[in-house]
Order: structure tokens, then C-alpha cells, then sequence
């Protein structure tokens, strides 16, 4: 029942995989909202790009969002202020009602379903945190307004409304924006075309390469070894596709619960269905059953009548809240990585910044709030500690008393272990036809031992996010090798 919920409801085309050589102005890496978004500027403006993705469109992140589009953030606005100011926090708002104005006008020429809707902030417990979030979103400028009234089952005991919300389908977005792009015959896309490797200006795939002036890395995530790993850190989120009797409208909803759920719904085929996400929690870090979670916290709220699809995706949380977009540490790339929980907002700000620069045009976002070169002390300290700490534990921590077994002998179809064997450490899983599937436990990127995800039936890496299969292909960079 694990299936991606927007990939059911378009017909998407496979495209090519790149073999040979091939050239372009601008070579893009990943074909999610960052690269389409870009991709659609550049070739307006006339650059020649190349667009690789590793798997298929969207597919990475993208197309595995519950796509709310708000500017009401995750990280929320009180904190904002507190680490960046006031004017930060107003640049924050602006640029997020930019981005889902450019979506508006996009879907004009691309129809994705897209729909204006409020979005509620609400507490069932208590109400002094929405009162906070209310003030300073107003203060940055947002339209908002308090109340206790909510189209929900259940009780709120208080909300914020955030006016002009935005709905859409993201997989219809870039299918459609992608067939434009390849219908300019400004735009190769590649599928199934993972770059392993860089050298100058060129990008390598295992079957070919293409040749580059500049490069964007909209792989949501810098790939290789890149500083910005040690700013931006990975966690998963869990998805539910539900039939439910209440009909709650076409609104958005975030709760204030730690982890909190964030709920929509989408119509396709005259079925409604209630769209319910959360559970999250750092990648390789949790044995909890988050699909469980989620499917108990619909039943005590909703009346369900069945579930008809679960999925997750990864998002990566920036040092100080705000997400770091533009040049890299070479010259001639580019980068967009921590955007929270609010990818499809903060890509396509990213996609529209990337390419600004490249066209040598003036961004207007004031403070430059986004500058992936910032090095802000005060705003990121206490996490950008934390975190590495974790991660320098979680290197030391699994080799020096790792949870291994000897023996794969009692392992029961869908679980795996990591087991000690001629004094290497092996990941090994039982696969649905009972055959033992083994790989090297030591992950390619900076060597941290991978831990099984029992849920998704995956080696994931606790230290920057990699994830593979059972036989230890590569899922989600950075990592570019397979588990040996
Ligand atoms: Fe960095 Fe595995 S992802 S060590």
C-alpha cells in the first residue's frame, strides 16, 4: 500500500537515460520544483540547459510533499524574530507570497489544480502559542486573524487564519512545466541519470556527461562533500491518503503538536481524500511505527472509512531557520538546500534566485536573507552544535558499541540487521522471498554504519541522510555510491 499519491493521478512520461556527451549553458542536477522552476526562467531567457535526475521527476521530494503552499512557515515567525529581526522576518513573508503568486501565474499556463485557500494554525491543548505565531506573522505583514471556529471534527481550542494559502498537484506542475521545457528544444531532461562524479565543468552519469558553464544543484541537498552538510540536517515526514465521511473543505491545517500534522485534501475522480502528514523525526532515528502514528491520530479524529495510500518523504531542517540559496563554496555552482518542511515554497523562491544570478539579474529579496554564504553565529549556534555533535556520536557511537548480531538466521522477511562478519560490518535484510540480501553496513559518504528503516525497508545513513536499498543502492544522496 506504499505508493506515491500524486504519481497515481497523472499520466507521466518516462524520459530518456543520458548516454554520450552532451553540452548546455546551464546543467541542472534534479529535476524537482528547484530545477523545473529554474530551468523555465533560464530558457526564457534563452540559456541552453541540461536537466539530470537521478530517479524520475519529482521523485526525490517534490512529487512526495502533501504540497501546501503557504506563508505560514514550519519554523514559525516568533522564532524568526527572535534569531534574524523583524526585518528578516518581513522579507520571509514577502518572498513566500511571491513564490505562491509565481505559482498562480504559472498554473495559468500549466494547470495543476492550483487553488487559493486559508490556511489555520490551531492548538487543541492551549492557546498562548498561536497567540505568539499571530502577533509576529502580523507584524511581518501577513493577513491573519484569530479564531476558535474551524471546520474540523474535533475540538481547537484556538487557530490562526492565514489568508491566501495555496493548493495544487505537484506532479501535474512539473509534468507540465517539463513538457514545455522539452517541447522548447532549449532543455534536455534525463531520467534514471545519477551524476557520480564532477571534474571542471564537466558532470558525470555512469553513461555519460555533460559539459557545463554553470551548475545548479537542486538536489535538495548538496551531493559529494559539501560544507553546507554540516548546516542543513535530515528528517523524514510521513504521509496518509485517507477516505474519511467528514468533508473538511479545501483548507490547510498544522497543528502545534511536537511532532506536528499537517492536514489538506485533493479531489481526483469525484473521491475526496483527506490528506494527513507528520510523525516526523531525524532520518535513522526512530523505531517507531510513524504510519501507525498517524493512522491512530486519523481514527481518533476523523471517521475513516480506509487508507488508501502511505508514503514519506525526506526534508532537511537549516542551522538558524531560514534555507541557504545561491553560489556554493566553486564559483560556478549553485546550491538550495534546508528549506523545512516548506520545499515547494522555498524551491521555487530557490529556482527564481538561482536563476536571477545566472542572468546577472538583481534580486530583490532585501537583506539578502537567503545567502547560502552567511555564516550567522547567532542564529545558528545552538543547533549547528547540536546536530554535528550528534553527528560526530552517531560516527563513533554504532562502531564502538554497535546493536550487532553474528548471525541472519532468525531475521524474519522485511528486517534487517547489521552483523559482524571476518571483522567487517555487513547490512543485511531478508527479502520478501525469503533470500538473504547483503551489503557493506559502512556508508560511502563519510563512513557513518547505516541503521535499517523497518518501515521502508531501507538502509538509512543517521549522519547526513543517505539512504539505500536492501542491496545497497543508492536512494538519497549524498551519498553518489552504492553501499559496497
Ligand atoms: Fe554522510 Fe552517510 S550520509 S556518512
Amino acid at each position: 500500500m506504499k505508493t506515491n499519491f500524486w504519481k497515481l493521478t497523472v499520466n507521466g512520461s518516462v524520459l530518456p537515460v543520458l548516454t554520450g556527451k552532451t553540452d548546455a549553458d546551464v546543467a541542472i542536477v534534479g529535476a524537482g520544483i528547484t530545477g523545473l522552476t529554474a530551468a523555465y526562467q533560464l530558457t526564457q531567457a534563452g540559456k541552453k540547459v541540461v536537466i539530470i535526475e537521478a530517479k524520475s521527476l519529482g521523485e526525490s521530494a517534490s512529487a512526495n510533499s502533501s504540497a501546501h503552499l503557504t506563508t505560514a512557515i514550519d519554523y514559525h515567525y516568533s522564532r524568526i524574530f527572535t534569531k534574524h529581526g523583524k526585518d528578516a522576518a518581513i522579507a520571509v513573508a514577502g518572498s513566500r507570497m511571491g513564490a505562491i503568486s509565481f505559482i498562480e501565474e504559472m498554473s495559468k499556463q500549466f494547470p495543476c489544480d492550483f487553488k487559493c485557500v486559508s490556511g489555520y494554525l490551531y492548538s487543541e491543548t492551549g492557546g498562548d502559542i498561536i497567540e505568539d505565531e499571530f502577533w509576529h506573522a502580523t507584524e511581518a505583514g501577513l493577513n491573519v486573524s484569530l479564531t476558535d471556529t474551524l471546520h474540523l471534527p474535533f475540538y481547537v481550542k484556538k487557530a490562526v487564519e492565514f489568508s491566501n494559502q495555496a493548493i495544487f498537484n505537484p506532479y501535474k506542475y512539473l509534468s507540465a512545466i517539463a513538457q514545455f521545457l522539452l517541447d522548447s528544444e532549449l532543455c534536455e531532461i534525463y531520467e534514471n541519470s545519477r551524476v557520480i562524479d564532477s571534474r571542471n565543468n564537466e558532470l558525470f552519469t555512469t553513461e555519460g556527461s555533460v559539459v557545463a558553464d554553470q551548475v545548479i544543484y537542486a538536489t535538495h541537498y548538496p551531493v559529494f562533500f559539501n560544507i553546507h552538510q554540516t548546516l542543513a540536517y535530515p528528517y523524514r515526514s510521513y504521509m496518509l491518503a485517507a477516505i474519511a465521511e467528514e468533508d473538511i473543505g479545501d483548507s490547510l491545517y498544522w497543528d502545534t503538536a511536537e511532532p506536528y500534522h499537517y492536514t489538506r485534501t485533493y479531489s481526483f475522480k469525484d473521491q475526496k481524500y483527506l490528506l494527513v502528514g507528520g510523525a516526523d523525526h531525524k532520518t535513522g532515528h526512530t523505531e517507531e511505527d510513524c504510519y501507525i502514528h498517524l493512522e491512530n491520530y486519523l481514527l481518533e479524529r476523523y471517521s475513516i472509512d480506509s487508507i488508501s495510500s502511505r508514503w514519506s518523504s525526506q526534508f532537511y531542517e537549516p542551522a538558524d531557520g531560514l534555507p541557504y540559496i545561491g553560489k556554493s563554496y566553486s564559483e560556478n555552482e549553485y546550491i538550495g538546500t534546508g528549506y523545512s518542511g516548506d520545499g515547494l515554497v522555498y524551491g521555487t523562491i530557490a529556482g527564481i534566485l538561482l536563476s536571477n544570478d545566472i542572468l546577472g539579474i538583481k534580486n530583490q529579496i532585501p537583506g539578502d536573507i537567503y545567502n547560502s554564504r552567511r555564516i550567522d553565529l547567532i542564529g545558528s549556534a545552538e543547533k549547528f552544535i547540536s546536530e554535528n555533535i550528534e553527528v560526530a556520536a552517531d560516527m563513533v557511537r554504532d562502531r564502538l558499541k554497535p546493536k550487532k548480531a553474528h548471525s541472519a538466521d532468525n531475521l524474519n522477511i522485511g528486517e534487517g540487521i547489521i552483523i559482524s562478519k571476518d571483522g567487517k560490518n555487513l547490512a543485511v535484510s531478508r527479502a520478501e522471498d525469503g533470500n538473504i540480501v547483503e551489503a557493506s553496513a559502512v556508508c560511502p559518504h563519510m563512513k557513518c554504519l547505516v541503521r535499517w528503516n523497518h518501515l521502508e525497508k531501507t538502509w538509512d545513513c543517521p549522519c547526513h541522510g543517505s539512504r539505500f536499498g536492501p542491496s545497497g543502492e543508492v536512494i538519497t544522496g549524498p551519498a553518489v555510491s552504492r553501499l559496497k
